[in-house]
């Protein structure tokens, strides 16, 4: 089955080869075939080929599909009255996570599951055609093990985050959860995840910690991917680039040498402007990590403590705003950025041969997701060439 995509107004490729040979590759007045689940063809719309079907797009902006690199979709519950006291003057503290873990552990599989569903669903309707998501509100063995079958119902990016905070009842027993987290819970894990993750901030693992876990964790056969430098300063994000870390997330707090090693590695920086906004934190300045030579992507984060929104649109608004992010560094980061933080090469690129993953939008220009926030602007999602809407 073949679907000519025709007068797409602009067509963002992300293929420098292509069309004003900037990084975003603009086609304009363009055409794209769908086949089966690959893009087989990309040009100009005067010479699109013939397809089994025709959808003529009169003028419309279309995008790659998304790629949410960061996300905790496998939870219970919602912590609404917290971000409340949050607005009102409270600081946000790893603390918080506490309160999901004990609904996440009382819910049963199903309601779980319904969870994922229910935002895998927004995610979509909002542009999103690859998502990665973790655990870590079970921090039990058995519980980190079911949120991670689950997650793998939804996508192949799971990410094992056992390491999220230690629990309530190892807290005077640190080296016990260390343990725990290196042993029983990661065989039990790895065989659902690609990845393995540890929050290493003030108040969750420290930088000894955090290198145990990762070590074990590739030696279990995960890839290492890391939060660090959220809450503050650290050497978390040395450590990161040490181990190969595929991306390193969060990145608020970041001195020189950060990036410096960031820019000289092939760890990606991915920022996460929802937390920042919802958290009421300090700014990362993008510019400073492009003008480093960092490679930086854009993810939603979501989850129900710091930053509750699967809108990637909403997220690049904010990147332009408050981040500095350009409209185009911003849409680059939210697609080809996410792909290489999560090291695909099938997607965040339209190009023959690549997953048929696109969002038609509502606009003339992909510039309408900054210059239009909170407008729902994302129309027909094309997901592994199946249209959804
Ligand atoms: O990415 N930083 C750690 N984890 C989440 C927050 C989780 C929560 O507050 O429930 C984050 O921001
Ligand atoms: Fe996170």
């Amino acid at each position: 089955m073949t679907t000519v995509y025709t007068g797409i107004g602009e067509l963002v490729t992300n293929d420098p080869a292509r069309g004003d040979g900037s990084a975003l590759g603009i086609i304009t007045d363009a055409a794209v075939v769908v086949a089966d689940d690959t893009i087989a063809w990309v040009g100009s719309s005067r010479r699109a080929p013939d397809a089994d079907e025709r959808i003529d797009l009169q003028g419309a902006a279309v995008i790659p599909g998304f790629v949410d690199s960061h996300a905790h979709l496998v939870f219970a519950g919602e912590r609404s009255a917290e971000f409340a006291a949050r607005i009102s003057g409270q600081p946000y503290a790893a603390g918080g996570i506490a309160t999901t873990v004990g609904a996440t552990r009382d819910a049963d599989d199903a309601a779980l599951e319904a969870n994922v569903a229910h935002l895998v669903a927004e995610m979509t309707a909002a542009g999103i055609t690859t998502f990665e998501t973790k655990s870590g509100y079970g921090l039990r063995t058995e519980d980190e093990a079911r949120s991670l079958r689950i997650a793998r119902h939804f996508t192949t990016e799971t990410t094992y985050l056992g390491a999220h905070v230690v629990p309530a009842e190892y807290r005077d027993n640190r080296d016990g959860y260390v343990d725990l987290v290196c042993g029983e819970m990661l065989s039990a894990c790895a065989p659902h995840a690609r990845w393995i993750d540890v929050f290493c901030d003030r108040g969750a693992f420290d930088v000894d910690e955090t290198r145990h876990v990762l070590r074990a964790g590739i030696d279990a056969g995960l890839h290492p991917r890391l939060h660090a430098g959220q809450l503050d300063y650290g050497p978390g994000i040395a450590l990161g680039v040490e181990l190969g870390a595929a991306s390193i997330d969060h990145c608020t707090y970041t001195t020189d040498d950060d990036l410096a090693a960031l820019a000289a590695s092939d760890t990606v920086a991915t920022l996460l402007p929802g937390a920042e906004f919802s958290t009421r934190a300090r700014w990362p300045d993008a510019r400073r990590m492009f003008d480093a030579g960092v490679t930086v992507a854009l993810a939603t984060d979501c989850n129900p403590g710091s930053s509750f929104t699967t809108s990637m649109g909403f997220c690049i608004a904010v990147a332009v705003r408050d981040m500095y992010f350009t409209p185009a560094q911003a849409l680059w980061s939210a697609t080809a950025g996410g792909a290489l933080a999560l090291r695909r090469n099938d997607i965040g690129v339209l190009r023959p041969g690549m997953r048929a993953d696109l969002a038609v939008l509502d606009a003339p220009s992909y510039i309408h997701l900054a210059y239009r926030p909170g407008v729902p602007l994302v129309g027909t999602v094309v997901a592994g060439g199946v249209p959804h809407r």
